[in-house]
């Protein structure tokens, strides 16, 4: 028996070597992790347990017979954060580079399946160079059988995404299919073919950071949806994600005890908004002093600035905050502002996570890049998106509600909950300055009348009472009393119940 236990333990320990020493000497010096490493700080302590750790590939091409390294390139397995189950995979850049085998691609497939089957989400740590070359159509078939799960689960479990080394080929498209991807800045690249192919076919000499590194899919892209500094900050910030989401489609949401009044007043909103319809502030003031504790996790921060989305509490309850900044562009609407949002609205619904809403919008952005872009099919995803969501949505215009832009922001014609304004909004089809020169065009040339339009255009509609008067606005609310307002709102919405009409799925303008 002895002697059993003895085997056991020299075979664990073979397996946890991975690559051998030199290997995981070479990811400490890129500032990494190892794969076993990252999953210590992902998780509760102790409370990893590991599946499949002896399995091995069945390769014998190119010599694979004689390089058999237990565990094939990939840690599969469960544990908990912060006591909530959680399916998790890391990838082992020390073996194979982390390249998929068909044995590497089972382990994964195994774990996808029990997380979907027992309503529970998964988080895979990338790390890894793609379908594994000496396996041909074993790694792509292996690839496909994870993608298939990806589909599935999508809008069931909450499926997130770190990447966290060089990621190529099917260590790419399997992230974007799951709801979250995040980065490491400096050590991690995605891309679907890296820089010395991009140069055999394209010529284009370009470093990995140029092509995939996190400047380019946090920023540009949008593939990823948040950088962090280094391994250990990229995983406890997942953790602090995880704790606001829920466990499944059809679990309820997390609650976190809170020792924040849910009727704080907040009488430094009252001057938030400047007398200067122009003049720019900082919608995420708003956010902060209005979610439990100014507890906030952004969604994409670096990404169309123009709007923000993420998640916060109210009353220790999850809430999907979506709000436009006046900072950035006026807060305009264009084709990545919408993208952005609507994905995070999708997100949000598909868990049943309550939708709080901030408007400040002048419109949708006009001009010929836009339009070559695609507006009108990109704004129309977010339009789509909030007027599919059946979750709560309680919504505050703090300033311009202006033209197709007041409609998309959660207005009361998309179903809109609870629909507040502060009583500096103004809710219009466009400002004054554009309306008038429409209306009065005969007018153009003469600066007083044009001024005198433009003065009677603002007192009669750049105001919220003429929506108030229609019942579009449910009330017209002191700032101060944001938080206490939507805290009421969100508690009155718990039992909400409503169903879209029954269809195969929508066919959204992708
Ligand atoms: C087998 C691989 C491998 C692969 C890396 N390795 N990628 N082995 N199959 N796909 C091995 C290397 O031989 C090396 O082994 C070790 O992993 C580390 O790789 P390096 O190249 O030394 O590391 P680095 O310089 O950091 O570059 C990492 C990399 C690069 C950018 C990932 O290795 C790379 O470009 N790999 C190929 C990427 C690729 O094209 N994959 C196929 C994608 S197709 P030793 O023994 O020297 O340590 C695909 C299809 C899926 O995935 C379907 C998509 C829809």
């Amino acid at each position: 028996m002895r002697d059993v236990l003895v085997e056991l333990e020299k075979r664990r320990a073979n397996a946890r070597a991975g690559g051998g020493e030199k290997r995981i000497e070479g990811q400490h010096a890129k500032g990494k992790l190892t794969a076993r490493e990252r999953l210590v700080v992902l998780l509760d302590d102790s409370s990893f347990e590991e599946f499949d750790m002896f399995v091995e590939h069945r390769s014998s091409a190119f010599g694979m017979e004689e390089q058999k390294i237990a565990g094939d390139g990939v840690v599969t397995g469960w544990g908990t954060i912060n006591g909530r189950p959680v399916y998790v995979f890391a990838k082992d850049f020390t073996v194979f580079g982390g390249s998929l085998s068909e044995a590497h691609a089972e382990k994964i497939c195994k774990v996808q399946d029990m997380a979907l089957r027992n309503g529970t989400p998964i988080i895979g740590l990338f790390d890894a160079g793609g379908a594994r070359i000496q396996e041909g159509v074993a790694a792509l078939g292996g690839y496909a059988e994870i993608f298939q799960r990806n589909v599935l689960a999508s809008g069931v479990i909450p499926q997130i995404s770190v990447i966290m080394g060089p990621c190529a080929g099917g260590d790419v498209y399997s992230p974007a299919m799951t709801d979250f991807i995040f980065m490491v800045r400096g050590t991690s690249y995605m891309f679907v073919t890296g820089p010395d192919v991009v140069k055999t076919v394209t010529n284009e000499t370009v470093t990995a950071e140029e092509l995939g590194g996190a400047s380019v899919h946090c920023v540009k892209s949008s593939v990823a949806d948040g950088g962090f500094e280094n391994d250990v900050e990229a995983l406890l910030e997942i953790r602090r994600l995880y704790d606001y989401l829920p466990l499944n489609n059809k679990a309820d949401l997390p609650e976190i005890p809170v020792h924040d009044p849910w009727d704080r007043q907040e009488k430094s909103l009252d001057t938030l908004v400047p007398d200067s319809a122009t003049t720019p502030y900082d919608i995420k003031e708003a956010i902060l002093k209005t979610v439990d504790e100014g507890a906030f996790f952004e969604i994409q921060p670096d990404h169309a600035k123009n709007i923000l989305t993420g998640f916060g509490r109210i009353e220790g309850r999850t809430v999907g905050v979506v709000a436009n900044q006046p900072m950035v562009l006026a807060g305009v609407l264009d084709s990545d502002a919408s993208r952005k949002a609507a994905r995070f609205v999708r997100f949000c619904d598909c868990f049943g996570i309550p939708i709080l809403t901030f408007v400040d919008v002048p419109g949708f952005l006009p001009g010929t890049s836009q339009e070559y872009g695609g507006l009108i099919k990109h704004g129309a995803k977010l339009l789509f998106a909030y007027a599919e969501a059946t979750v709560p949505k309680v919504t505050v215009i703090t300033r311009k509600a202006f033209g197709g832009a007041y409609d998309v922001m959660a207005s009361k014609h998309l179903r809109g909950d609870i629909n507040y304004a502060w009583p500096t909004a103004q809710i219009a089809v466009m400002g004054a300055k554009g309306a008038v020169e429409i209306i009065f065009r005969k007018d153009i040339d003469n600066p007083e009348k044009i001024a005198e339009h433009a003065k009677t255009y603002e007192d009669h509609f750049l105001n919220p009472f003429v929506a108030a008067e229609r019942g579009y606005i449910d009330d017209v609310i002191m700032p101060q009393s944001t938080r206490r307002r939507v805290a009421r709102a969100f508690r009155l919405l718990r039992r909400k119940e409503l169903a879209n009409p029954w269809k195969k799925h929508d066919n959204i303008p992708l």
